[in-house]
């Protein structure tokens, strides 16, 4: 049934329907299959026309429909396995995205610096560590997401790598902010860290959510053997962790 659906939408991408119209039948038809289904009819879609954005924004409506599946992963795998790793780090992250959120609301009450910049000083500390989480996506992408496509799963992947480098940047205005506060007064640098910090909090916390609810159990389920884990896990190593990565 899906599967016709799925192939009638394609026909009009086809055919040279604009694309804009069929989002919708697109976007019932992804959030009415099952999960292991998902990467399959994303990648069709996206073949067939539709833009790797509204896939992504298929992706986020989609995850909805599932409970996060982390401590379930977890629970299956030994600790040092490449994706307990990541789960693990993303475990931290979420807890620097919420330090994040308080700062910034605490931020927009107050009416100015404090006398020694205490605030300046803790935003510029998670901005380091949010920087400091380069080494996981970079495992992401140059390890597990080659992985994966070498099996046929292409959406998904080419989705968070998008996402990687939105939040890339971001990351890297919010060190900005706090590094140039000396220059910007109170109002300015609220207002900065507000814009900032919202889009990095929203868009790392729905991307955490689709790796591990996602993406994270599409790899267990076509990477099946224990050799290619046991190589995905020295070039891991090779790369390298994070200054908050979990000691095993
Ligand atoms: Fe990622
Ligand atoms: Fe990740």
């Amino acid at each position: 049934m899906a599967t016709d659906r799925l192939v009638v939408i394609i026909e009009r991408l086809r055919a040279g329907e604009d694309p804009a119209n069929l989002k919708e039948a697109a976007q019932e038809l992804l959030t009415s299959i099952p999960r292991e289904e998902l990467s399959f009819a994303g990648q069709k879609l996206v073949e067939a026309g539709l833009a790797p954005e509204d896939l992504k924004h298929l992706c986020s409506l989609h995850m909805g429909m599932h409970d996060d599946e982390t401590g379930r992963i977890k629970a299956g795998l030994a600790p040092g396995h490449v994706i307990h790793t990541l789960v693990s780090e993303h475990e931290m992250i979420l807890h620097f995205l919420d330090e994040l959120e308080k700062l910034n609301q605490a931020a927009q009450k107050m009416a100015g610096y404090s006398t020694n910049k205490d605030e300046v000083k803790k935003v510029m500390h998670i901005a380091e560590h949010l920087i400091g989480a380069e080494p996981h996506h970079q495992r992401e992408e140059e390890v597990l997401f080659p992985e994966v496509e070498k099996r046929g799963v292409s959406g998904p992947p080419q989705v968070m790598r998008m996402e990687h480098e939105d939040l890339r940047r971001r990351k890297h205005e919010l060190m900005e902010i706090s590094e140039t506060s000396d220059k910007l007064d109170f109002n300015t640098f609220r207002k900065r860290l507000d814009a900032t910090a919202r889009f990095i909090v929203l868009t790392l916390r729905d991307h955490i959510f689709k790796e591990n609810n996602i993406l994270y159990p599409m790899a267990l389920q076509v990477i099946q053997d224990r050799d290619s884990w046991d190589k995905m896990k020295s070039e891991c190593d090779k790369i390298g962790y994070c200054c908050f990565t979990p000691e095993v």
